[in-house]
């Protein structure tokens, strides 16, 4: 790696305390080291960059390339520098780590399939999911909103959407499930999950290739994996790997992203009181415009996607005074970026009616976030319906018992159990 001088007051980073509250030790890098050389809890050394204008900049910088072959250690960190299934071949041609002219082809492919149209004409189905998920515990008066709430939503919305039949959705939420609960190493649970996901997938490609168009649009609508083959059918170019690629790719964005989201929002709105009483009062009166903005600044202030993912400089460069070789990876903190008071007035302060809120929460750039109506469309349904249905809801558990999980890419809360007034208490 390029070399960098030491300095014996910079922060321990990637210790349980720093996942608990990582802003601090951020602060301090933007401030003192703003693109900063670390070895990462894997053993690969990589550069953090946690400057808004910085972070901005990188993140559109056609110098750094997504594609993990284009690391210089690439042999030796096999498995340690992507998500889940990234050591398996035939899920590597996914969105987060090409780079165009094969990304332009595969995301205006796939943009033909998740439009707007069709992420709105999805909104009664986030309704009624997430009605029945809160009937399911409303009466008992007590819940973890994680496991019962934020972690089923966006795994049967994304199923929903993919065309994965309801019959075969619980053993997607198990899947996913254990993709999460490993972390994001290459060995056990994970791969395990991975590998069955992967099959299933295959098989429900070639299932819905062999039915005829006509029938699956009378029956369910037109799915994403159908828009999908029907894209390539009509003479684009999509291999069966691609299509599996792109459904695990949109399964994986979609779901812990869209979990962390509500988890960290609703936690943030239970610890800013009077925020969340700006929030109610704009629920009750139908105020959408609030809703919206108040969910856009939940992410920035505490956002699912701490750290965007892989960039590997493809020449070298030099980044804020800072010189990086060829090969080495470059890390963007989205989440220091959006506390950086050069950016954001009062940084640390949670304010639901702030203006001018340009956050990097779902990235800039080629890569931004494909799913980010959806993301919305999930985010402000459960939060809104969250806070309507549970009157007087509250932290079950003291703050610092409560454990965030230690990922390196995204920041989310292991359990949020909570408490509220229920009919028969
Ligand atoms: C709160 C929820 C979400 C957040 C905060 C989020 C955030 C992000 C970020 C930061 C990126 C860019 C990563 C980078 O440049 O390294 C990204 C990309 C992406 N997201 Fe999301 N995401 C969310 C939900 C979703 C959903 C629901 C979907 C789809 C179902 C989705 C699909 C994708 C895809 C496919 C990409 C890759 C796009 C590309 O490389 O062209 N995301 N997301």
């Amino acid at each position: 790696m390029s070399e960098q001088p030491r300095d014996s007051s910079a922060p321990t980073l990637f210790t349980w305390e720093f996942a608990t509250d990582p802003y601090p030790a951020y602060a301090w890098l933007r401030e003192h080291a703003p693109v900063h050389r670390t070895t990462l809890p894997s053993g690969v050394d990589a550069w953090l960059v946690t400057r808004y204008a910085d972070a901005r900049k990188a993140l559109a910088d056609p110098r750094l390339s997504k594609n993990p072959q284009r690391h210089s250690a690439a042999a030796h960190a096999k498995g340690k520098v992507g998500i889940p299934g990234e050591q398996r071949a035939d899920l590597m041609t996914h969105l987060l780590n090409i780079d165009p002219p094969d990304h332009t082809r595969l995301r205006r492919l796939v943009s033909t399939a998740f439009t707007p149209r069709r992420v709105a004409a999805f909104a009664p189905r986030v309704r009624t999911l997430t009605d029945q998920l809160i009937d399911a515990f409303e009466e008992r008066g007590e819940a973890d909103l994680i496991h019962e709430f934020a972690f089923p939503l966006p795994i049967y919305a994304i199923c929903d959407l993919l065309g994965v039949p309801r019959e075969d959705q619980d053993d997607f939420r198990d899947w996913a499930g254990a993709m999460i609960r490993h972390g994001g190493g290459p060995r056990g649970g994970v791969a395990r999950a991975v590998k069955r996901i992967r099959a299933y997938l295959g098989e429900l490609i070639h299932r819905k290739r062999l039915e005829p168009a006509r029938r699956r649009e009378e029956e369910d609508g037109e799915d994403l994996i159908s828009g999908l083959i029907r894209a390539s059918d009509h003479g684009e170019h999509l291999t069966e790997n691609e299509a599996a690629a792109m459904a695990f790719i949109l399964l994986f964005a979609g779901f812990e992203t869209t979990v962390n989201l509500i988890g960290n929002g609703v936690y943030a709105l239970l610890r800013h009181p009077e925020q969340r009483a700006v929030m109610q009062r704009a629920l009750e009166e139908g105020d959408e415009r609030l809703l919206a903005a108040g969910v856009e600044e939940l992410l920035r202030y505490d956002g699912p996607v701490e750290i965007a993912t892989w960039r590997f400089a493809t020449e070298p460069l030099t980044l804020a005074g800072q010189r990086i070789a060829e090969g080495e990876p470059v890390l963007v903190v989205l989440a220091a970026a959006d506390r950086d008071p050069e950016r954001f007035a009062e940084p640390d302060v949670l304010d639901l009616t702030r203006r001018d809120n340009q956050h990097l929460g779902y990235g800039h750039g080629i890569h931004y976030c494909l799913g980010a109506p959806l993301a919305r469309l999930e985010a402000q349904t459960a939060i809104a319906t969250a806070l309507r249905r549970l009157p007087g809801l509250r932290l079950a558990a003291e703050p610092e018992e409560l454990r965030w999980r230690g990922g390196l890419i995204m920041r989310g809360l292991r359990t949020l159990p909570v408490t509220w007034k229920s009919a028969d208490r």
